[in-house]
């Protein structure tokens, strides 16, 4: 699936590097100056490579391995959340797919994978700096992945450019908005989904579950599930058996799911 664009270079405490396979000696974050032809070259997946006083293992730029790697600006939506959104939406081969902000694309890489090469997925982003980082993570994913859906990036607030996302597709079969602010985005937003069609917000305060759940009622959606999913890692106990393991038992966001049921508010 795999091709040599980015080479995946893993530490033995798991911290994750993705290093551009271009010739030439530059300083790479993390890792110090060097060329990472000549160091890592055709290296075998499994095989350590030490680059200065580091050892590390080359493995496939897998989509795990670009996520723990990826260039970090806005926070990102990890695979806990990522996950159950794309199964909860039904994502697959083919669907039509937009999205608000990309942010890091943290979640867009989650997506990208889930609809392989015969999907369309719509970005919208207002802050470049943001789609600055979020666009080159999904340029190492599509240069990294044997398949990859047709990628268009809008730049603008979602509300404002509705006309500009519409040139890509006139209706989507999934929308997912992590945004400061859904209200007025799902007004804007909602009669571009398709009937069967759900729209998702990302919501990492109560305040805003609650407003778009209304707005999401407001633009004729029902609400299929609203909530948050909590992990607990387990591991090895120090003098033996599997317990769940120290540190913060962490909330991430609340997540709100809505489908288009009814074209009747389509048509008034
Ligand atoms: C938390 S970040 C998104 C992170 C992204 N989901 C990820 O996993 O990497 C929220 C993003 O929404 C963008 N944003 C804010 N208001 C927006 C709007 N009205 N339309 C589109 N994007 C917006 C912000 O600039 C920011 O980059």
């Amino acid at each position: 699936m795999d091709n040599d664009a980015w080479a995946v270079l893993v530490e033995p405490e798991g911290k994750v590097h993705v290093v551009e396979m271009q010739p030439g000696v530059r300083k790479v974050k993390g890792l110090g100056v060097f060329d990472p032809i000549e160091a890592i070259g055709k290296a075998a997946y499994g095989a350590t490579i030490t680059v200065g006083q580091k050892k590390l293992t080359r493995m496939p730029p897998r989509l795990p391995e670009l996520s723990k790697g990826m260039l970090r600006r806005a926070q990102t939506i990890s695979a806990k959340d990522a996950g159950y959104l794309i199964a909860r939406m039904g994502l697959g081969s083919g669907d039509r797919v937009l999205e608000a902000g990309l942010g890091s694309a943290g979640l867009s890489m989650h997506i990208a994978r889930s609809l392989g090469g015969s999907g369309l997925h719509v970005t919208v982003e207002p802050r470049t700096e943001h789609a600055e980082v979020g666009l080159k993570n999904m340029i190492r994913a599509k240069q990294s992945w044997a398949e990859f859906p047709e990628h268009h990036h809008v730049e603008g607030a979602i509300e404002e450019v509705t006309d500009a996302i519409q040139t890509h597709a006139e209706t989507f079969d999934a929308i997912i908005l992590d945004l400061p602010n859904h209200t007025p985005a799902v007004g804007a937003v909602a009669p571009l989904l398709a009937v069967g069609g759900r729209l998702a917000c990302y919501c990492p305060v109560t305040s805003q579950v609650e407003a778009a759940w209304f707005a999401c009622e407001e633009a004729g959606l029902e609400v299929e599930w609203a909530g948050e999913l909590i992990e607990r890692q387990w591991g090895k106990a120090s003098k033996g058996g599997m317990r769940p393991v120290n540190g913060p038992f962490g909330h991430t966001a609340f997540l709100l799911i809505a489908q288009r049921i009814s074209v009747d508010e389509l048509t008034q």
